[in-house]
């Protein structure tokens, strides 16, 4: 049985060539339809005293992302005050916006900061020393502040950078510190009106529970004037077939079960906010690359493409996988991991990129080790199309290593019109900030 659609958005097979021979290779695809799902299932998520929903831009800061997510009503967490004035520059105002950042903004960062929040930004206190830097400004600004609860325990589906919330993370205000910041802010006549917590990234939905719970118990202890409670972000989703998806269903009735209980025993009525940046991106997303050269070796058979490790960095990081598609120059698909579909028998390659790495491949085992990947037989000028790459692959990309271009970006929209969201990087781009000194 033949197929010419793959991945999660049912990608046309045939649209690849044509994104390919218009922008060229390697390129970001981005399915709109998709995002605007997302936010949507996020949006209905059950909850019991109102819902908030914040897309985390560090997952993909992209205007036309924003443009979109923000477009289907959903607000954004911001991590840096850069990250907040990028998003301005796409004409989001900052009374949608929260900065939650592990910087101490000094100087004219700090001018700037205090010139978003007087806008309407809120600002997520994450140590004793931003709430000694802010505490003056918040109370001369008559602004209540959002605090963010180092909760002690982790929820992060892998290590390294995953695990947000253990003894052994730095983020939020450690639980030592809490009751001085509360006691400070009472004598300062200032307001928590906000708990945050984030526990880490594709965890297990049993430890987001676990979460509600400890929050729920950190809200009742220390913060009586809150009236929103943030789960953070977070949301496990499936990239490869078999992974499990998080259940948003079940979470959210879950979280609003335990706020009803919550009322009942204190009164108190919280409102439920999340801020997803995976969830809401990371399926949306392709990177569509080129077999630029192939090697038969006795130990292992190689595709050589024309973008790797620069446009997605997890699997070198993580050891994350994303699903490989192998689609034909004429537009047919020859093999999905994703769907597990091939065109003949699948035979493992070994694939990998362009940059002087040796762990520069879309599959690595926990060594760094070049994994194969089971796909249909191609050939140089046939396209390698990885998925899942909407989340965390431009934001996160070691993008001008070995002087590579940043890739162009294309989004297909609702009526599956393609168009081109960011251009490819021009050469002089490279050099632009370096100065000729004299030597
Ligand atoms: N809120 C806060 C405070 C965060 O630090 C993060 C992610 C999120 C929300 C969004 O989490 P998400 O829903 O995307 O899991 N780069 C890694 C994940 C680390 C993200 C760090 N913070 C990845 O590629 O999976």
């Amino acid at each position: 049985m033949t197929q010419n659609h793959f991945g999660p958005t049912r990608l046309d097979a045939a649209l690849v060539p044509l994104i390919a021979q218009k922008w060229g290779t390697p390129v970001y695809l981005h399915d709109r339809a998709f995002i605007e799902q997302s936010c949507d299932q996020l949006l209905n998520m059950p909850n019991a005293f109102g819902l908030h929903v914040r897309y985390a831009m560090k997952a993909n800061s992209d205007r036309t992302v924003l443009r979109v997510v923000t477009g289907k009503g959903l607000d954004l967490d911001c991590s840096s005050v850069d990250e907040a004035a990028r998003a301005h520059s796409a004409g989001i105002p900052y009374d949608r916006m929260m900065l939650t950042t592990q910087e101490v903004p000094l100087g004219q960062e700090r001018e700037e900061l205090e010139g978003m929040i007087r806008n309407g930004l809120k600002y997520n206190v994450c140590s004793l020393t931003q709430y000694r830097l802010i505490a003056d400004f918040a109370k001369q600004a008559g602004i209540d502040l959002s605090i963010r609860v180092h909760p002690g325990a982790s929820g992060g589906g892998e290590s390294q950078t995953r695990d947000t919330g253990s003894e052994y993370s730095c983020f939020g205000v450690h639980l030592n510190d809490i009751p001085t910041v509360v006691e400070m802010a009472r004598d300062k006549g200032l307001r928590f009106t906000q708990v945050h917590v984030h526990i880490g990234s594709g965890g297990d939905p049993e430890k987001w529970r676990e979460n509600i719970d400890r929050e729920l118990g950190f809200v009742r202890s220390y913060f009586p004037d809150a009236g929103t409670v943030s789960f953070g972000g977070g949301l496990k989703v499936a990239r490869m077939p078999g992974e499990k998806q998080a259940d948003i269903n079940e979470l959210g009735t879950y979280a609003a079960a335990r706020l009803k209980e919550f009322k009942e025993q204190t009164g108190r009525a919280l409102r439920m906010e999340i801020e997803p940046g995976t969830f809401v991106v990371a399926n949306s997303g392709y990177i569509i690359t080129r077999v630029m050269d192939k090697k038969l070796t006795n130990e292992m058979n190689f595709l050589l493409v024309d973008g790797g490790m620069e446009l997605l960095s997890r699997p070198l990081l993580y050891g994350s996988e994303h699903p490989i598609s192998i689609v034909g120059q004429d537009g047919t698909l020859r093999s999905s991991e994703y769907d597990s579909y091939s065109v003949g028998t699948a035979t493992p390659y070994g694939i990998v990129g362009r940059c002087c790495e040796s762990g520069d491949s879309v599959r690595l085992d926990n060594e760094g080790t070049i994994v194969p990947v089971q796909v249909a037989e191609a050939e140089i000028g046939d396209y390698v199309v990885i998925g899942g790459t909407g989340a965390y692959s431009e934001s996160m990309s070691p993008e001008n290593y070995n002087s590579h271009r940043k890739a162009p970006a294309v989004m297909k929209m609702k009526d599956a019109e393609l168009v081109l969201i960011r251009k490819r990087q021009v050469r002089e781009q490279l050099v632009q900030n370096e100065l000729d000194v004299d030597l």
